[in-house]
């Protein structure tokens, strides 16, 4: 889970630009829908961040190869704040989490 927080000049922006920008950020991602699963929260105004990106992935690699490619984007550049904290867990059933306690 990654909160990312936007600068004014972003918000500032008409919707066509921001969309335009958008547009630029989803081409790199093409590559990483097969071995990426994400869900986007917006939290402007209920959080001091804009969102919560939350991705689901069992390759750190390829996430690490998609970060790094949305990290040369322009619209990358309005980003004040990307991680810092990135929480990073794994998924588990019910029985597995009393395997873990019990152990
Ligand atoms: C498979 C990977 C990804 C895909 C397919 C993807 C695609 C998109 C798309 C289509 C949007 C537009 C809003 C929506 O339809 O949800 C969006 C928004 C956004 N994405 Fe990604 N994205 C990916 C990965 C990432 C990553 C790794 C980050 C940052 C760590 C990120 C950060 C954001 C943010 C902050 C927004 C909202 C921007 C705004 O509206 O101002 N995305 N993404």
């Amino acid at each position: 889970m990654i909160p990312i927080r936007k600068n004014a000049e972003w918000w500032n922006l008409s919707k066509e630009d921001r969309v335009a920008l958008m547009k630029e950020h989803t081409i790199p991602t093409v590559a990483y829908f097969k071995t990426v699963k994400r869900k986007l929260y917006h939290s402007t105004g209920l959080s001091d961040v804009d969102f919560l990106t939350y991705f689901e992935t069992n390759d750190l690699g390829e996430f690490n190869d998609l970060v790094i490619a949305l990290r040369m984007v322009r619209e990358d550049t309005f980003n004040v704040q990307l991680g810092e904290p990135t929480i990073i867990g794994t998924l588990k059933n019910w029985d597995e989490i009393v395997d873990l306690l019990v152990k």
